[in-house]
């Protein structure tokens, strides 16, 4: 399939699935993949290791905004990283999944991520996941896609992927950090999480991921006539 040279814009809900979508799409059109919820993971554990967060969640906003201009949050062969140390596997665990959403909602880290974000868009053949991609990030992207699906399977699906990699969460721990995370995301006051006009929903909740990818090239050669 020629695909032309587009953004493709992935929002949703928590673990709806969007970041394995997005991978294979990159891989299928030789596009770049972006994780944009990574980078909010990389400023929370940076955080949390430097105390610009507390246990209750209380954040030093000027501490961090100024920390934030001697951060080097980069992606790098095994995903994120900060300088040298490659962080992957520290931000997918449930402390910072506890803690993302208060620091998403701090309108300094959601600069620093965005200047990074469009640093990456600027030659389009890119797929981006998160919450404000298409609103916020790149309005202007060509295909947008809002993912969804039914909060358990979402639970149960993250729950396994955290239990492949020998974390053993429980599933009422999952279900309700991605609650919590759905309701901060949506209600923030900067970029809050909402389905753009022009986006087309996804409900996958009973979909593998083949029925995604054909329902994709479908979309893909209505849209843009290949
Ligand atoms: O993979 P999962 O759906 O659990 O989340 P993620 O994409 O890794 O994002 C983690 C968190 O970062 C989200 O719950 C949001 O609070 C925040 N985020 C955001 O605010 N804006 C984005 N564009 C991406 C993530």
């Amino acid at each position: 399939m020629q695909v032309p040279d587009i953004i493709i814009a992935i929002d949703g809900y928590s673990s709806t699935g969007k970041s394995s979508f997005a991978k294979i799409i990159a891989k299928e059109f030789s596009f770049l993949y972006l994780d944009s919820g990574a980078l909010y993971r990389g400023v929370t554990l940076f955080a949390i290791e430097n105390g610009y967060i507390s246990d209750d969640c209380t954040i030093d906003v000027p501490g961090l905004d100024k920390a934030l201009t001697g951060l080097d949050l980069h992606f790098g062969e095994d995903g994120t990283y900060i300088g040298e140390r490659c962080i992957e596997k520290e931000i997918r665990s449930l402390e910072v999944a506890g803690k993302v959403s208060p620091i998403a909602t701090v309108a300094e880290v959601r600069s620093f991520v965005d200047m990074k974000l469009r640093e990456f868009g600027k030659e389009r053949r890119v797929v981006m996941d998160g919450r404000d991609i298409g609103t916020t990030v790149f309005p202007d992207a060509e295909l947008k896609i809002f993912m969804t699906a039914d909060p358990m399977i979402r639970a149960e699906r993250r729950a396994a992927e955290m239990r492949a990699k020998g974390d053993d969460v429980k599933i009422e721990d999952v279900l309700k950090n991605l609650q919590e995370r759905d309701y901060i995301d949506s209600h923030r006051e900067v970029s809050p999480l909402t389905q753009a006009a022009d986006a087309i929903v996804l409900d996958n909740s009973h979909m593998t991921m083949d029925d995604q990818m054909v329902w994709l090239r479908n979309v893909v050669s209505e849209r843009f006539g290949c």
